[in-house]
């Protein structure tokens, strides 16, 4: 199982002071150093932690893949399609919410993401689904033709105990139905030390997306040891 690291809280720390310490692509190559298969950065519309020439900058640097996690939007995409990330992770947004909350309705709106993907694809970009483990939204995600889903896993990180264990199975069925329809599987949200162990239970999850844990992990770690010991635990 791969690792990409989320490394948005390094900017939402930057911009508390409004300069540019910490730098966003000294940890992006941090992340490289560690063995990290990627960074992901989330560019939001209202550009609350990552901004447009943290985007350019860190792909222009980086050898790692850089997946970036987007809303479906035309302004997001122009911007996608000009920096080239090795993936794009399309997910829902709301002004309001604190971090991404729920995933894609992917079902409720298969035409438009179809074509919203394709000039995506077209240059090469693969696409992946922020999806809840839901049969309907798999079933879509392999409709419009994307190449991944990233299962939601924020309820099962938020859960306890038997409560866990359904939510669990939950993530474990859509992969399985994932899978047989040709969809890759990865998976993030609110995955730490404690709780990403499970994630190797479920067969063939190629990559999980991890950010505020390592993040603030590395607060008292640094951050090479805190993506080192991730990498470990999942790999
Ligand atoms: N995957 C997606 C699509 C996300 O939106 C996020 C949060 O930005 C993550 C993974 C990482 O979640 P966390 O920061 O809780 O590890």
């Amino acid at each position: 199982m791969k690792l990409g690291v989320n490394i948005d809280h390094i900017a939402t720390l930057r911009n508390a002071r409004g300069g540019s310490e910490p730098d966003v692509l000294h940890a992006a190559l941090i992340c490289e150093k560690a063995g990290a298969f990627g960074v992901t950065t989330h560019l939001r519309e209202d550009r609350r932690h990552i901004k447009d020439s943290d985007v350019e900058t860190i792909k222009a640097n980086i050898k790692i893949p850089l997946n970036l996690e987007m809303a479906a939007t035309s302004e997001i995409q122009k911007i996608a399609l000009k920096v080239m990330p090795n993936s794009c992770c399309l997910v829902p947004e709301k002004r309001m919410e604190i971090t991404t909350e729920g995933g894609l309705n992917v079902a409720g709106q298969i035409n438009y993401l179809k074509e919203y993907i394709k000039p995506l694809q077209d240059k090469g970009i693969l696409i992946s689904l922020f999806i809840d483990p839901e049969e309907k939204q798999v079933q879509a995600a392999a409709l419009i033709g994307a190449e991944y889903i990233e299962m939601h896993t924020g309820s099962y990180s938020q859960a306890k105990g038997e409560a866990q264990e359904v939510e669990f199975q939950k993530l474990k069925n859509a992969a399985a139905l994932a899978q047989s329809m040709g969809l890759k599987v990865n998976a993030g949200h609110g995955l730490n030390y404690q709780n990403v162990l499970k994630m190797k239970e479920i067969p063939n999850l190629c990559e999980l997306n991890i950010g505020h844990s390592i993040i603030s992990l590395a607060v008292f770690e640094g951050l090479e040891t805190a993506v080192l010991k991730m990498k470990n635990l999942i790999s």
